[in-house]
């Protein structure tokens, strides 16, 4: 049985994404309002972590609470995935007993994996190479604060992680330019960047990647799964930090994004949250509403008419 997945932002079409952006906005508006909404009644979400979280399983938990329905928080220590019970046998038991199920996993193939056999909707909550529901949140924001994000420019800071490449399947979709500054070696994995074309650039120096640039966003730059590397990365990645000086080199109506946890003093300078141009709280927050949309459209799209 064939399910709707959300494993990349390349799986939903650029008109859905938009979509998705005015439906969460909506959402927000009808939560704000305290009007209660609940398409998703007795809908159970499963949450599998393999990795540490604080937003993506708070958003999705109190997301399908919001909309009636429920979410399990599943720790592979307390499955037998842990024990090795193949993914697939995983898949075909979880998705006979849940409405839909997010991962957050180290190999993006796991979720594939996982996907293939699956009868209810997968979400990709966090992977080694993607990061689309945090990209939901980011262009939601983006857009509440300036409008549309088409034809502007983006400016990736620091490493070509999993939030990179997500940035680089978001300058396709919503149709924007980025410029990604990192160090050498440390560049988005060469399937994105081909798919990209020149909708994406590589550079070294920050400053040129900011000028004049619509957003800045950055990133932790030791990923979960990395920490042994953390020495030397430190040590690398000091001339990327962003910070207030380098996004007065930006556009004068420029938005800086993290998708946070932020380290101050690494990535970014001890004040960057606070400057005005900062709007980390708003995105942290509309994880929760775009998500909510991701998963009326996914569980019960008959809702879903933004
Ligand atoms: N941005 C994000 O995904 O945060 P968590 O790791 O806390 O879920
Ligand atoms: N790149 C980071 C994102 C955390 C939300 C990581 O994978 O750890």
């Amino acid at each position: 049985m064939s399910a709707r997945h959300f494993l990349s932002l390349l799986d939903c079409t650029p008109a859905e994404l938009s979509s998705l952006i005015r439906r969460g906005i909506e959402l927000k508006t009808l939560r704000n309002r305290g009007v209660l909404f609940e398409p998703l009644k007795n809908r159970v979400l499963g949450m599998i972590f393999e990795k540490a979280s604080t937003r993506t399983r708070l958003s999705f938990e109190a997301g399908m609470i919001q909309l009636g329905g429920q979410a399990i928080f599943l720790s592979p220590r307390d499955t037998q995935l842990g024990r090795g019970e193949p993914v697939s046998d995983a898949a075909i038991v979880m998705s006979s007993m849940l409405d839909a199920v997010m991962i957050r996993t180290f190999a993006h193939s796991t979720l594939t994996e996982f996907a293939t056999h699956s009868r209810v909707p997968v979400i990709n909550g966090l992977s080694d190479d993607l990061h689309p529901c945090q990209l939901l949140a980011d262009m939601q924001t983006f857009f509440e604060q300036r409008g549309s994000i088409q034809g502007k420019t983006v400016a990736w800071i620091g490493d070509g992680n999993n939030m990179c490449n997500s940035y680089i399947e978001a300058a396709l979709q919503f149709d924007f330019q980025l410029r990604i500054a990192c160090p050498e070696g440390y560049e988005p994995d060469p399937r994105f960047l081909a798919m990209a074309g020149e909708r994406v650039q590589v550079l070294r120096d920050p400053r040129q990647a900011v000028a004049g640039a619509h957003l800045v966003s950055t990133d932790v730059w030791t990923s979960m799964g990395q920490e042994e590397e953390t020495a030397k990365r430190l040590q690398l990645f000091a001339p990327y930090q962003v910070t207030r000086e380098l996004l007065d080199l930006a556009a004068s109506d420029v938005l800086f994004m993290h998708c946070l946890p932020a380290h101050r003093g690494e990535e970014i300078s001890l004040d960057l949250l606070d400057d005005p141009r900062s709007v980390a709280w708003d995105q942290a927050e509309n994880r929760l509403h775009a998500q909510k949309a991701l998963l009326e459209l996914l569980v019960e799209p008959a809702y879903h008419h933004a």
